[in-house]
């Protein structure tokens, strides 16, 4: 078929790709295993987008539909190489065994490699997780020579392991809640805040920052800050380094994003959404303390107003009573349950109601997205696709995007935007679903 689009530049795939997890608990503990059980043919990528997805390219008459691993010079998942950096001293294989998430047979066949993850001391400060007591930490003087002893861990890692491209996942612990402060608004101001210990940078910030001076892409599973400042826009755009966040989508928050298009869409109104679960892994304990729930809060309640835009809508969206609680529940380990009670009204507003009771497990949610997102980040940094990468919002509840800009919500038309980016790269038409060519118009 002929086509009108360029195709980008992208560097081919040579040599193994380094992945750098911050923190070694329940979701790399899982992505590591499973990612063992799909190279050891014991499982396929469920979930994931890289390796199972297929592409349409062309007329719907041309029948391309190639596998998205096919499709782009993805990395194999055989050339991948991982490290981890924990506050803890447990290898992969006590983490994966203490987070619960994997049965007794498929913790065994990955432990040998969950017993060679032994991860790297973090850059830890118990202001930013109260729950957490880290044992297993660095220490420096100022800021900034964390940063740079971050950055002597990667170009070590890096060259054991013999890895040409490396990205960073931050699957670390949800920080307290902070806002954008003077630190943060320029590149100058924190490279000065690194060096006075100013209180308001994070530690994930400071491997944010590590991550992107050396022009590694990052990606932040969690709702903070950490890359979605000007400061370290600056530094993505300078050392042209794509970066993505903010919280991994999956459970409740997936559900809602893919239900609420269906509402819009058939002009269905909305009186209520409340939302509860209760989970009992150590995510659910750190989300316990209000700081770190506040920053959970902030990323899952603004889902809703961008993709119901009550402004454009008052009449079926002008008065939506929209909340969220998590419960911290041990008995549950990392099965959660989330409950959803959406009030809807129709036809002459007549009220109806929806219960969804999901229980879902959110780590093995949340572990294609971690393999999805350093494949794609890999794949962005080889096109010199540099800064916020909007077209992985189909991966977060928050995503990052411009300033000024509002994110899109909406699962199926971020997953349009992102199948749409592929094509761009590789040179093929933009799909618009107008089909007027196969009627002769
Ligand atoms: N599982 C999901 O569905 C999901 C969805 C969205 C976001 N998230 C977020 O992903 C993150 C990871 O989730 P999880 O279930 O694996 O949590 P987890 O508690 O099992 O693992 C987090 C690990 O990070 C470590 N850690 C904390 N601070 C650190 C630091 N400064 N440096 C290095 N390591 C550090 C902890 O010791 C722990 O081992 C959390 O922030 C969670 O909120 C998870």
């Amino acid at each position: 078929m002929t086509t009108t689009a360029k195709p980008h530049t992208v560097k081919p795939v040579d040599g193994k790709l380094g992945i750098l997890l911050v923190g070694q608990g329940a979701i790399s503990t899982t992505f590591i295993a499973g990612l063992d059980a799909i190279k050891k043919g014991r499982t396929k990528a469920i979930g994931s987008l890289t390796q199972m997805g297929t592409i349409r390219l062309g007329k719907r008459t041309d029948n391309r539909h190639p596998l998205v691993k096919d499709f782009l010079p993805l990395a194999s998942i055989n050339d991948i190489e991982i490290g981890a950096w924990d506050i803890f001293e447990d290898n992969g294989y006590v983490a994966a065994k203490k987070a619960g998430v994997l049965s007794d047979t498929d913790l065994e066949a990955a432990r040998p490699v969950l017993e060679k993850m032994t991860p790297m001391r973090g850059v830890f400060d118990q202001h930013w997780v109260k729950r957490l007591n880290g044992t297993y930490v660095k220490s420096a003087k100022t800021k900034r020579e964390y940063a740079e002893q971050l950055m002597d861990d990667i170009k070590r890692f890096q060259k054991e392991r013999g890895v040409t491209r490396t990205v960073m996942v931050w699957c670390a612990s949800t920080e307290t809640f902070t806002e954008m402060s003077d630190v943060h608004r320029s590149l100058k101001a924190f490279e000065k805040g690194l060096e006075a210990n100013d209180p308001n940078i994070a530690p994930s910030t400071i491997y944010a920052y590590a991550a992107l001076k050396l022009g590694i892409p990052f990606a932040n599973g969690a709702p903070g800050l950490t890359v979605d400042t000007p400061a370290l826009i600056e530094l993505a755009n300078e050392t042209r380094t794509p970066i993505c966040g903010k919280d991994f989508k999956t459970g409740q928050t997936l559900m809602k994003t893919i239900l609420a298009p269906g509402f819009r869409a058939r002009l269905l109104g909305l009186s209520g959404w409340f939302s509860t679960n209760i989970l009992g892994n150590r995510d659910g304990e750190v989300l316990d303390d209000p700081g770190s729930f506040k920053s959970k809060e902030e990323s899952k309640l603004s889902v809703l107003d961008t993709i119901l835009q009550p402004e454009l809508n008052p009449d079926l969206y002008g008065n939506i009573c929209h909340k969220v609680r998590i419960n911290y529940y041990p008995p549950r380990g990392d099965s959660k349950e989330g409950w959803d009670n959406i009030d809807i009204f129709g036809w002459m507003g007549y009220p109806m109601q929806i219960k969804v009771d999901f229980l879902c497990r959110d780590s093995i949610l949340a572990a294609p997205l971690v393999l999805d997102l350093a494949l794609f980040m890999d794949l962005a940094k080889r096109s010199d696709m540099r800064g916020i990468q909007e077209w992985l919002s189909f991966y977060f509840k928050s995503p990052q995007t411009a300033e000024g800009l509002y994110p899109e919500h909406n699962l199926f038309i971020q997953e349009m935007k992102l199948k749409n980016t592929l094509r761009y790269i590789m040179g093929e038409d933009q799909i618009t679903h107008l089909g007027n060519e196969y009627y002769g118009i």
